[in-house]
């Protein structure tokens, strides 16, 4: 349709925000409350428009074919400056000495552009203290204009539904939890309210006196420059002011740096700017990723203290007995090269093995594969994806034929039911959490959530599956049963394009309702009751984690979970599909980049002899050929005395493998191990040399999230002290070793990967610059495929294939002496084992410790408080903990938390393993628990789980309008089509 803005006609899109066709249009309008990504709040009416000769409020305004907008005419002008009039009563304009003075400040740019000279209402202060209790931000009332934006943002995007404003207050101002401290509060500082004030009312603490140039001055002085400049504007009228904060935020972009990275933690993939001046880290700041967007959680937003830790390692150590002393780069790849060298002689290439990190770049990956096959001679190599992902991507080979999620998050926000297995993903997947509290919340999602634990997500399901542990493939089996038994599978979509149906059906004999509600502990009925809303839901995604995978029925859950989605239909088209949530942020590209025994790059058997002549004609070395040692299997050979030497970067393997007393007895009986790392791990204590690396934000390079989606990540800082990117390290490895590499950049390196690999054949570092991004697979032509299986599946035929399934029994199960069972899993504010989230001050502030979720039951059992201190005795091992009683656990189930170095729960995990992957059983542990003294709470009060949400509609503009003192800015307003 088309609309004529200010005497032009424009195009329109149906049902659009006329805000929306006018900011399209290049029109400068002002509108203080509107962001897109927020959408329509209504509460600054800076918008106020003619649209056919009546006065609107374009950012309430739905478009209609034919509309005649005017945005400068005499009464919108007048309303506009009316409501930002209004504005300013609430807002002193110090901009020269405000730390939001760096161009982009809204109230800033408003003010210029309505060219308001002096206020009609006088600024007045509001009765309230600053708050400074968060520890990463703070809430000034005195400067807060009641737009509402971060309310809006806390309620409807992160839905943790912390804020509100109290309209009805004479004096309304933003409140936490409905009147409490921040500090004291549900806040989990996500930190999206702050990214989205268009002020400087909530800011950044690391901002504060850091980004201008006259704001680090003392707190008097600058009251006294505040009111210096309040003083002057009733002569000079706001221009002159302006153009001297102007002049003053022009100086500051010569030393604020604004860098865009991705982030390094979880696997969803945000990416963001990160401003910086000089090393301080001044904020970051989410806008355009293809992600997140606004979205960050508080590891994302806040977390990167520990890049500028004086724990980090800056020089290389070599081991001399039970010390180490500093060496020179030289020296220690020297010694390095000749070690690897000597045990290559003696007893072969298979003796060393390698291990990439999930939290390096997807080109330092592909270089350490290639040092282990091209240079070695050997395909010992894994990542950590199988501590958690082989068995899910197992599962989608198995019937889909691509081992990633088939879709995007925007697919999952298209579902009419999400189905969570075993994720805890509020806070193991904040972002994307995040998208699924929305749409439940706003747009009518169902949800179900199977879970041991009732965590966030529980809590807002709509059915809440309580299963006994280890039992989900149970369940699901059944549930597929009676789809297809019922009448209620996609029996249309099978016979077009899924294979295996009749040899399928007979392995589901077992599985029937009856023993499956015995065995899972769920009724028939609640069982049925899923059955039907898959069958009803206008599509379903299944999202899952490491409580499918991390059993020894983790493959088969997964292939469960992909059986049932093929059966009901719910592959091929958007708001369907399977997520498997990828744990580190870059696990998916470790693995995708050719960091396994038994792939090269891009899923390509080591077996296969077309593939290995592709790459030993380009690397121009022969090959080895069959599949080399997973991680489990390394220790294994490391204790049979097969293993000799290990070279590992970036993974904290010692503490996160399972049965870990097994594990560092292991890497203590190496002949020669060499470990590089950012700071001094668990791990680095059995280390021979340790070389110290460079974090995300001190190199380039790309990262590859859940979503199958590349990006590029920019150097922000220069490598701290001697420490060096790992892509450099391996290289220099390599070359004294012989390689002759001469990569002097990632993308050099990733020209090759591309190359030599059909699945990124598209992929360069053109297309992917600066917010671009690539969801696998890639054409040479660039086109990607943010939605899998949209012409057909994986394989040769282009049919999926639905695999048949026994059960297994399960391990270490609890008896008589053992007799509670242990899960884990990730905290919301620690990343693993906490190795970079430790560093930083503000989430040690707030979660200073690890402890044990013991349930009111257990508690009252065995006399447990909150801050009793408990021993943990498995079959393996031995930690002390305190406990937290919450009923968030029931009866015999207790979950420790995986963020310990001083009790890993991993003291207490077994071997045993997922039969097909190798990934460790870790949910399948059992314990008995000793009661010891009684300590503090291991929580803080100012942790967020104490806080007392207050859920609401989005900001509740009604109320304001409703105020006796409020009215519409310009005389005749009538209210158009607004929400
Ligand atoms: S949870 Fe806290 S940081 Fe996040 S939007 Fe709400 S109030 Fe802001
Ligand atoms: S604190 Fe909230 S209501 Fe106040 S100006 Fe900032 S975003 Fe608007
Ligand atoms: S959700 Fe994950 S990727 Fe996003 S900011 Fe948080 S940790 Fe980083
Ligand atoms: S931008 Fe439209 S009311 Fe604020």
């Amino acid at each position: 349709m088309s609309v004529t803005i200010d005497g032009i006609v424009r195009e329109a899109k149906d049902g659009e925000l006329l805000i929306d066709a006018i900011n399209r249009a290049g029109t400068a309008l002002s509108q203080v409350c509107y962001h897109p990504q927020l959408g329509s709040i209504q509460t600054c009416d800076t918008c106020m428009v003619e649209v056919d000769g009546n006065l609107a409020r374009a950012c309430g305004t739905t478009v209609s074919g034919g509309m005649v907008i005017s945005t400068a005419s005499k009464k919108a002008g007048a309303a506009q400056r009316q409501a930002f009039d209004r504005i300013l009563s609430n807002h002193v304009l110090y901009c020269t000495v405000c730390d939001n003075n760096n161009g982009n400040c809204t109230i800033h740019n408003t003010e210029k552009l309505l060219a308001i000279e002096h206020q009609a209402i006088p600024y007045h202060s509001k009765p309230y203290e600053e708050d400074p209790t968060n520890p990463f931000y703070r809430y000034d009332p005195q400067q807060c204009i009641l737009c509402g934006r971060c309310v809006e943002a806390c309620q409807s995007v992160q839905v943790n539904e912390t804020l509100s404003i109290n309209w009805e207050d004479a004096h309304p101002r933003v409140l936490w939890d409905g009147g409490a401290a921040i500090g004291e509060s549900s806040c989990v500082s996500c930190g999206h309210c702050v990214t989205v004030c268009p002020c400087n009312a909530l800011m950044e603490k690391s901002m504060l006196g850091n980004a201008g140039f006259f704001t680090g001055i003392p707190k008097t002085a600058l009251h006294g420059m505040i009111d210096v400049v309040k003083g002057v504007e009733p002569e000079t009228g706001y221009e002159a002011i302006l153009q001297l904060s102007e002049a003053e935020a022009g100086m500051r972009e010569s030393r604020i740096r604004r860098t865009k990275t991705v982030c390094t933690y979880c696997g969803v993939g945000c990416s963001f700017e990160v401003w910086t001046k000089d090393r301080h880290i001044l904020k970051v700041e989410p806008l355009e990723g293809p992600t997140n967007g606004i979205s960050t959680c508080v590891k994302g937003k806040f977390g990167w203290d520990f890049v500028n830790s004086p724990d980090r390692l800056t020089k290389p150590l070599i081991r001399e007995g039970d010390k180490f002393r500093e060496a020179s780069w030289t020296e220690a790849l020297s010694l390095v090269a000749r070690k690897f060298a000597e045990i290559k002689a003696k007893d072969g290439p298979d003796a060393l093995a390698f291990v990439s990190s999930s939290k390096c770049t997807n080109e330092e990956s592909y270089l350490m594969q290639k040092l282990a096959r091209a240079v070695i001679g050997t395909n010992n190599m894994d990542n950590c994806s199988r501590y958690c992902q082989a068995p899910a991507t197992q599962g989608l080979f198995r019937t889909v034929g691509y081992g990633g999620d088939s879709g995007s998050i925007k697919d999952i926000e298209a579902a009419g039911l999400v189905i969570i297995i075993g994720s805890n993903t509020a806070e193991s997947h904040p972002v994307l959490a995040t998208r699924v509290k929305r749409a439940h919340k706003h747009h009518g999602q169902k949800l179900i959530v199977s879970d041991l634990r009732e965590n966030e997500m529980a809590r807002r399901a709509d059915l809440f599956l309580h299963p006994n542990p280890g039992t989900d493939m149970i369940w699901l089996s059944a549930v597929t049963r009676y789809l297809l038994e019922n009448g209620l599978a996609k029996t249309e979509f099978l016979n077009q394009w899924v294979n295996g149906l009749e040899e399928y059906k007979k392995s589901l004999d077992p599985f029937t309702m009856e023993f499956a509600s015995k065995a899972c502990g769920l009724s028939e009925d609640t069982l049925k009751q899923v059955a039907h809303m898959i069958a009803e839901a206008s599509g379903v995604c299944v999202l899952w984690a490491m409580g499918v995978t991390q059993h020894t029925m983790g493959s088969d859950t997964s292939t469960a979970i992909s059986n049932m989605l093929l059966v009901s239909g719910n592959y091929m088209r958007t708001g369907t599909g399977s997520y498997p949530l990828r744990g580190h942020n870059n696990v998916q590209g470790a693995s995708d980049h050719g960091a396994m025994p038994n792939f090269l790059t891009g899923y390509q058997s080591v077996n296969d002899p077309e593939v290995r002549a592709r790459f030993e004609a380009s690397w121009k070395v022969p090959l080895p050929s069959a599949k080399g040692l997973d991680n489990h299997e390394m220790i294994d050979a490391i204790h049979q005395g097969k293993l000799k030497s290990m070279y590992l970067f970036g993974e904290e393997m010692s503490l996160v493998d399972s049965n870990a007393n097994f594990v560092s007895d292991g890497l203590s009986k190496l002949e020669f191990f060499v470990v590089q790392d950012i700071f001094f791990s668990h791990t680095c204590q059995f280390a021979d040399v340790i070389l110290p690396a460079s974090p995300s934000l001190e190199k380039d390079g790309t990262f590859t999230s859940t979503e199958r989606r590349v990006q590029r990540l920019y150097q922000v800082l220069e490598p701290l002290g001697d420490s060096r990117p790992d892509w450099r390290i391996i290289q220099d490895i390599a070359n004294l070793l012989g390689a002759g590499w001469h990569y002097s950049h990632p993308s050099e390196i990733y020209r090759e990967i591309a190359s030599l690999t059909p699945m990124f054949a598209g992929v360069t570092y053109e297309r992917l610059e600066g917010f671009k991004s690539l969801q696998w697979p890639v054409a040479p032509d660039g086109s990607d495929q943010p939605l899998l299986y949209t012409k057909h599946f994986a394989f040769p035929d282009g049919k999926a294939r639905l695999f048949p399934l026994k059960l297994t029994e399960l391990t270490d199960q609890p008896n008589a002496e053992f007799d509670l069972h242990l899960n884990n899993g990730r905290l919301l504010e620690h990343f693993h084992e906490g190795n970079m989230t430790y560093r930083v001050a503000g989430i040690r502030e707030q979660t200073p410790d690890t402890f044990l979720e013991v349930s009111p039951e257990l508690a009252q059992e065995r006399g447990i408080q909150s801050g009793t201190w408990v021993q943990l005795t498995s079959r393996y091992g031995q930690v002390r903990v305190r406990a937290l009683v919450t009923g968030r656990v029931t009866g015999n189930q207790l979950y420790l938390p995986m963020n310990s170095t001083e009790s890993p729960v991993n003291r207490l995990t077994s071997s045993h393993t997922d039969l097909i992957t190798h990934t460790p059983a870790y949910k399948e542990a059992s314990v008995h628990l000793k009661v010891l003294e009684n300590g503090e709470s291991p929580l803080p009060r100012q942790n967020s789980r104490f806080g007392h949400p207050t859920p609401q509609h989005g900001v509740e503009v009604e109320r304001k309008w409703k105020r006796a003192d409020y009215s519409l800015p310009g005389s005749d307003l009538v209210q158009l089509r607004t929400n």
